[in-house]
């Protein structure tokens, strides 16, 4: 018996009839660019399916119109949009529909929450090649998401070719043809690609290329974190540089959008530096990050001259940021109301940064539109989370994020256009990113696409399992998780730094050239494995948790400890079920085990307390 169909994002409007057609073996086409229809269809002509559209273009708009009606039923089946976007994901929605060669009859009205519903990748940190690029566009496509942010340089890599510069590019970058291609294959599938090129900050690389645009000699870095090295931009060559690497940035990527970084600006070599601080002076501005904001507007000028409109991360939240800049929120709770408030368009980021190892249901409770006091308490509760109480002091260093700097008040507020998850690269790499990436990116997905009111992350989950061919082959492996948070990437010395309020280089873990070859590198950040004890009945668990015991070790030596926690666990619990152990004992017990060990965390161990509740 077929059970429910599996799409995902849910619908605005589904409602399911009784009966079932078989799936269409023919199409009438009846709208503009058909032939684009009929390259993904693939049907011959006939009268199984019409599908019909008012209008095409060649690249989609980022306010298109994406909805789209489906009707199926014995009389025939009908996908019908205003836009040949509509139809593609008319056509996603009735492949997701078909389960052993028919679909149930149903009515769908539906159309995207947010018209912005993006991902963000870091390919700057770790390369990622064209096939992998492309792979996440098909993914996205099938899951309705329709913006790929490249965030294509960084301290440690520059992608994008230039001709004017060539000594930025990293050794490993992608030329102008590839990225146009790129540009098209996602276009086809409904999906823009917006560049961001970041700066004044995070450009170590441009100045071991180019040292004349700083104002002190820089080698080039392979380590993560803040760098201290910043653009001189009070130096007309330098922004002259800028406004030609942006016009060539624009000649490749026809998004009306742009993304300029902005991000954590280590200004203190424009605080050192005699010429800056003269500069400052002469402008009439206060302090650095007057000097950003002055800097941004003289690029937001660059971009409207080229017909482009800039965005940046919200650090660029100042009483004197330009008109015009759209603001990337990531900073937490509180900054997307900031610039709402300041006149700017806003893309909420905060709550879906995929490089954290969250679990699914942390995600997809975020709201981009949920009144602020929600998102504040909801991050206040997250550290009260036992699965992030080994991170939560680090996490409560984000709160001075709350008493960033005020920005202005403007007669009408700014538009909420949607959201993006992140997944920075620092430990992502082409064969890293599939367990990372689709672990948790239908759930945003279904909260970027679907009305406010899909919240069950338990009817999310039963939709689920055709995103999960990421599973783990050592059992006992499969029941643990990456530590969460930037537990990880800062590893024991530099977090303690960051809770003590220090954030300057300190010895971390990982660098750009450490191999991510590990098993926690290919370890999803929620292990689905671990849940299978909650649906377990004693005699199960039991029996369950006596194999544990048994089943051979992974050989890997740093994997040790956490398998010895879990198995010290199952002992408890056998313990427990067999009457020697007093439940809140066993609980307790089980508690004091759930910590990290190195990078682990051993997940199912917290599933076992909710278990013997
Ligand atoms: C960011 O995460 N640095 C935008």
């Amino acid at each position: 018996m077929p059970g429910m169909p599996q799409v995902l994002p849910l619908p605005a409007n589904m409602h399911l009839h009784d009966g079932r057609v078989t799936v269409p073996r023919t199409a009438r086409l009846r709208g503009p660019q058909a032939s684009r229809v009929q390259a993904r269809l693939g049907l011959p002509e006939g009268e199984d399916l019409l599908v019909e559209w008012a209008s095409a273009s060649d690249y989609p708009q980022p306010e298109a119109d994406e909805s789209y009606s489906l009707e199926v039923s014995g009389a025939g089946i009908a996908l019908r949009a205003a836009t040949i976007w509509g139809v593609l994901h008319g056509l996603t929605t009735l492949e997701q529909l078909e389960e052993r060669g028919s679909l149930p009859c149903c009515r769908i009205d539906d159309a995207p929450r947010f018209h912005w519903r993006g991902v963000m990748l870091d390919p700057a940190r770790h390369f990622l090649s064209l096939g992998v690029l492309e792979g996440v566009i098909d993914g996205m496509a099938r899951l309705k998401l329709n913006v790929l942010h490249l965030h294509l340089t960084d301290d440690q890599g520059f992608r994008f070719r230039s001709a004017a510069f060539p000594a930025l590019a990293s050794p490993q970058s992608y030329t102008a043809e590839e990225l146009v291609h790129l540009v098209q294959f996602a276009a086809e599938r409904g999906v823009r690609v917006v560049p961001e090129i970041d700066m004044p900050g995070h450009v170590t690389n441009w100045l071991a290329a180019y040292p004349h645009w700083g104002t002190q000699p820089v080698k080039s870095s392979r380590r993560f974190g803040v760098h201290p090295g910043c653009l001189n931009v009070a130096d007309p060559q330098v922004r002259e540089a800028v406004r030609t690497l942006l016009a060539e940035v624009v000649d490749v990527f026809p998004d009306p959008y742009v993304h300029i970084g902005g991000d954590e600006v280590a200004s203190g070599w424009w605080d050192d530096d005699a010429g800056v601080q003269a500069f400052l002076r002469a402008q009439d501005l206060a302090d650095a990050r007057a000097l950003q904001a002055w800097f941004n507007g003289d690029v937001v000028a660059a971009l409207r001259a080229l017909g482009r409109q800039a965005i940046a991360w919200d650090e660029v939240l100042h009483p004197e940021m330009p008109a015009g800049l759209t603001v990337q929120n990531w900073r937490g709770a509180t900054t997307r109301d900031r610039a709402l408030a300041a006149g700017a368009d806003c893309i909420v980021s905060a709550g879906y940064y995929l490089d954290l190892f969250y679990p699914v249901d942390v995600h997809y409770a975020y709201d981009p539109a949920a009144p602020e006091q929600a998102l504040v308490e909801a991050e206040d509760h997250l550290r009260e989370d036992p699965r992030f109480a080994h991170v939560a002091q680090g996490m409560a260093w984000t709160l001075g994020w709350r008493k960033d700097m005020p920005a202005p008040q403007a007669s009408s507020p700014g538009r909420l256009l949607g959201g993006e998850a992140c997944l920075w690269g620092e430990l992502v790499d082409g064969a890293t990113l599939p367990a990372r990436l689709w672990s948790r990116l239908p759930a945003v997905a279904e909260r970027f696409w679907s009305p406010a009111s899909v919240t069950d992350v338990a009817a999310l989950r039963d939709r689920w399992p055709a995103w999960c061919d990421y599973q783990v082959d050592d059992e006992l492996l499969a029941l643990c998780e990456p530590v969460k948070w930037y537990g990880r990437l800062l590893g024991e010395v530099a977090l303690n730094a960051r809770i003590r309020g220090e954030e300057m280089p300190q010895a971390r873990p990982y660098d750009a050239d450490t191999p991510l070859n590990r098993p926690v590198d290919l370890l999803p950040p929620e292990s689905l494995a671990a849940r299978v004890v909650l649906d377990d009945d004693d005699a199960a668990l039991a029996e369950r948790c006596r194999r544990w015991r048994q089943v051979a070790a992974p050989a890997e030596a740093e994997l040790q400890p956490v398998v010895e926690a879990i198995r010290k666990a199952c002992g408890l619990v056998l313990e427990c079920l067999n009457g020697a152990l007093p439940r809140s004992d066993a609980r307790e017990a089980l508690r004091a085990l759930y910590r990290p060990y190195g990078e682990y965390m051993p997940a199912v161990i917290l599933h076992l307390v909710q278990r013997l509740q």
